[in-house]
């Protein structure tokens, strides 16, 4: 393997993987073919949704392809939205209506039952058959309005306490020092390390 292809469309994510495995020794690519129709997300979890996008991308591009599932669990709301984090306020929904339904649900909930984490399963799918898997989440709380203009999705709503910060409020290498996707990437190199020594 000397090629991985980020199975996704989505530009943040995208940048945010690149950017951690930099180092490594792969050329990481975004989907050059655009007319690859999107994977369904039909999974009831991040790791279903994960796998089945790792390999939905690399039977369509014959390539080793890497997929992040992840989002957004709000304790108050029981875990929502979950799964469902990109399609919250509906099927289309842009990040401006995610975070505006997100509100609303949240209207009347103090600031300390504002918990909430972000989660990232990631897949790695061969063409071999392979499959790798990793997992990470970061702690916040909900704000009750939005900061800052980086990152993409949830961000300027999530409040990273130690940083006083939330994550849209910080450059792309903060978000990924203590992201849930930067967390899961540093697990995901760590496997694949270990997995080329091993030959
Ligand atoms: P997916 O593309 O089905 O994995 O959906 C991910 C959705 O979860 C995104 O569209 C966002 O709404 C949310 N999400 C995941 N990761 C992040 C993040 O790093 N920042 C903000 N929102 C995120």
């Amino acid at each position: 393997m000397n090629k991985i292809v980020v199975g996704s469309r989505n530009s943040g994510k995208i940048r945010e993987i690149q950017a951690v495995l930099a180092d490594l020794p792969y050329c990481v690519t975004g989907l050059s073919d655009q007319t690859i129709p999107d994977a369904e997300e039909t999974g009831t979890t991040f790791q279903e949704n994960a796998i089945l996008k790792a390999r939905y991308y690399c039977q369509h591009t014959g390539e080793y392809c890497l997929a992040d599932d992840s989002g957004l669990e709000v304790d108050a709301l029981d875990g929502a939205p979950g799964v469902y984090s990109a399609r919250y306020a509906g099927e289309q929904a842009s990040d401006e209506e995610n975070n505006q339904k997100l509100l609303s649900a949240l209207t009347g909930i103090p600031m300390q039952r504002r918990t909430a984490r972000f989660r990232s399963v990631l897949a790695l799918a061969g063409p071999d058959g392979s499959l790798m898997l990793a997992e990470g989440v970061c702690e916040g709380i909900v704000l009750f309005e939005a900061r800052g203009t980086g990152g993409f999705g949830y961000d300027p709503l999530f409040l990273m306490p130690d940083q006083r910060k939330t994550l849209a409020e910080m450059t792309l290498a903060e978000k990924n020092l203590v992201s849930h996707r930067g967390n899961a990437l540093r697990a995901f190199k760590q496997q694949l390390v270990q997995a080329a020594k091993e030959g």
